[in-house]
């Protein structure tokens, strides 16, 4: 921890050593939010964190944590606490995705990101809950507009980002009245280190795709949070195709999906 802060707010960013997580670190940081910032990588936070100390006055604490493990979430409040820090601000971030056919791809893996993209996100929720109330806060849940349909090859990943918007909508209603917003931020593909970790370059959802940077898809999603929208879909072709998943027949949304996402290469 360095630099002295001007204010007395604080943000926790999970998954803030790359991409997504770590342009949401820079806009929080630009609005004179303290940062916790959460992942497994502290060499490429500590960097983030350097790299935010140089441009804004804002106190920085970096916590390496493994979210994937079933103790990992609450391990990462109680470290938080005992540090004697209240949040302003949960962005339950830290995600990824497998790519390929469901009867070939490995269970344990799917696992774990299940733990990460869904108990991770129940459990901080429910950790931190008392301190956004206490301080009419924000809770910021990365989802995507894999939210919105099923999706062949990456069947378990879809699932689990329907978990966090349907979660994120109904904790948001449940909140109202307490000055606690709630947003489930619905990118579609973005450049950052997702394509690498899923092993998807081949699928068609990508390739040869000019995608939006973390940077724009974090400034727009940082905007809506500060607004209290509750589900935000950055670009308007992902908008558009959010909204008519649900004029459209489920067999024709998931065939859809299935050659929108299909390998180029075949998968094993
Ligand atoms: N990029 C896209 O196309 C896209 C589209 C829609 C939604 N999203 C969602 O956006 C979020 C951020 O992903 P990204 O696109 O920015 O990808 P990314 O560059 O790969 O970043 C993923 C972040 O999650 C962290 N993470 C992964 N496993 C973790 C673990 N076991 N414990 C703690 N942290 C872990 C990573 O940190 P460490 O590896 O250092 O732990 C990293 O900071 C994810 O929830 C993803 O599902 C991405």
């Amino acid at each position: 921890m360095t630099n002295m802060s001007i204010n007395n707010k604080t943000a926790l960013i999970t998954g803030a050593s790359s991409g997504i997580g770590k342009a949401l670190a820079s806009e929080f940081a630009k609005d004179g939010y303290n940062l916790v910032l959460a992942a497994r990588g502290v060499v490429n936070m500590q960097a983030v964190a350097d790299a935010i100390q140089k441009r804004h006055q804002v106190m920085v604490t970096v916590i390496g944590a493994d979210l994937e493990t079933q103790e990992g979430a609450a391990q990462l409040h109680a470290d938080i606490k005992a540090r004697g820090i209240t949040l302003n601000a949960l962005v339950n971030n830290a995600g990824y995705g497998t790519f390929g056919e469901f009867s070939q791809s490995a269970l344990a893996p799917e696992l774990a990101m299940m733990q990460l993209n869904m108990n991770t996100v129940v459990t901080l929720s429910k950790l931190f809950l008392p301190d956004l109330i206490a301080t009419k806060g924000k809770l910021l849940n990365t989802a995507s507009t894999a939210a919105f349909q099923p999706g062949p090859y990456m069947a378990v990943y879809y699932a689990t980002k329907a978990f966090v918007l349907s979660f994120s909508e109904a904790i948001a209603a449940e909140l109202e009245g307490t000055g606690v917003t709630v947003t489930a931020l619905c990118p579609g593909p973005t450049a950052s280190g997702f394509q690498d970790k899923a092993d998807m370059h081949d699928s068609a959802l990508v390739k040869g795709k000019k995608l939006p940077t973390s940077e724009e898809v974090a400034a727009a999603g940082y905007r809506a949070m500060r607004r209290g929208q509750r589900v935000f879909v950055p670009g308007a072709m992902n908008w558009v195709m959010a909204q008519s998943v649900r004029f459209t027949p489920r067999n024709m949304v998931t065939m859809m999906v299935k050659m929108m996402s299909r390998p180029v290469q075949p998968v094993h």
